[in-house]
């Protein structure tokens, strides 16, 4: 197999905790992430998932260089980002871009989403103020929205189309590495669909690498062939390619895919899966 594209090796992350009223006076801090370890190989999916609280999010934000690591390493394309200088990695942030769960929180309210989109390609020289317009509404149609939403503002669009516009942003910055953390989660079911099927077609066209985080385990079963199943900051079980994962052998994976949202919410969007179409007029 070639070389992953990302190693992350021994990582651990500790936010301090607050002190008690009645505790010792000295904050004490616990372990969000503990030793993560896994590789990401080249325009691969890889899901992640856990109960709230396990360091999805953690293992997200330092990947992503929003956080550093207490300690361990996190390898892209051969390079050790944890021993960069800060404008080294201010430079390399643009290979890796994320997607949050809540569209609503991620965009500014003031800014035109042309603009948006424009400024990162700006700060990343990516584009010159000549090309920018064009390349803004060459990446607003491949999310799927008209060039006429450059000039609209985020609160006059749906959810599901503020996520589109973040993942618009994301890919902006030409990234190698897209993370998606829960981007569906705050979303309609019958919007949820929308949304996987344009990461899934990004990943397809772009050759993106992905990694997607959620809690919803019949979701990433059908999106990622390869599951990383965390509790307590630790992963604890790495569901192969070769295996569902209905057939997870940790106890508290299987735990995980017994709280699984109602019935009929997953009909109603697994046909809409199963009908791009359909869902591109829903919405
Ligand atoms: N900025 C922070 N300050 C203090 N503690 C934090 C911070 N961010 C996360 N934590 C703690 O770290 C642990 C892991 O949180 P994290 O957000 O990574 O979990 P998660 O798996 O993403 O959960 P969820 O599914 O709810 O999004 C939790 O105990 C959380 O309270
Ligand atoms: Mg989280």
């Amino acid at each position: 197999m070639s070389s992953p594209i990302l190693r992350v090796d021994n990582v651990s992350k500790s936010y301090a905790r607050k002190a008690s009223l009645f505790g010792p006076p000295v904050a004490k801090t616990r372990p969000a992430l503990a030793g993560a370890s896994f590789d990401l190989s080249e325009g691969e999916i890889l899901g992640i998932v856990g109960e709230s609280g396990s360091g999805k999010t953690t293992l997200a934000r330092c990947i992503a260089l929003l956080e550093r690591p207490d300690s361990g390493k996190i390898i892209f394309k051969g390079e050790d980002l944890t021993a960069l200088g800060p404008s080294a990695l201010r430079r390399r942030r643009r290979a890796i871009q994320t997607v949050f769960q809540d569209p609503y929180a991620s965009l500014n309210p003031r800014l035109k989403v042309g603009d948006a989109l424009a400024e990162v390609m700006l700060v990343h020289r990516l584009a010159s103020r000549g090309e920018v317009r064009q390349r803004v509404a060459e990446l607003l149609d491949r999310v799927g929205l008209p060039a006429r939403a450059a000039d609209a503002y985020p609160p006059a669009f749906s959810g599901g189309q503020r996520q589109r516009i973040c993942i618009a942003r994301a890919l902006a910055a030409q990234p190698d590495i897209l993370i998606a953390d829960e981007p569906v989660s705050s979303l309609d079911v019958s919007v949820q669909a929308q949304v996987v099927n344009l990461l899934l077609d990004l990943r397809d066209q772009l050759g993106l690498s992905v990694i997607f985080i959620g809690h919803d385990l019949q979701l990433i079963d059908f999106i990622a062939p390869r599951i990383i199943v965390m509790l307590a900051g630790e992963i604890v079980e790495t569901v192969p390619e070769e295996l569902s994962i209905k057939d997870a052998r940790h106890e508290y994976t299987r735990a995980l895919m017994q709280a699984v949202p109602s019935l009929d919410k997953l009909a109603e969007r697994d046909a809409a899966m199963r009908d791009p179409q359909g869902k591109q007029r829903r919405e």
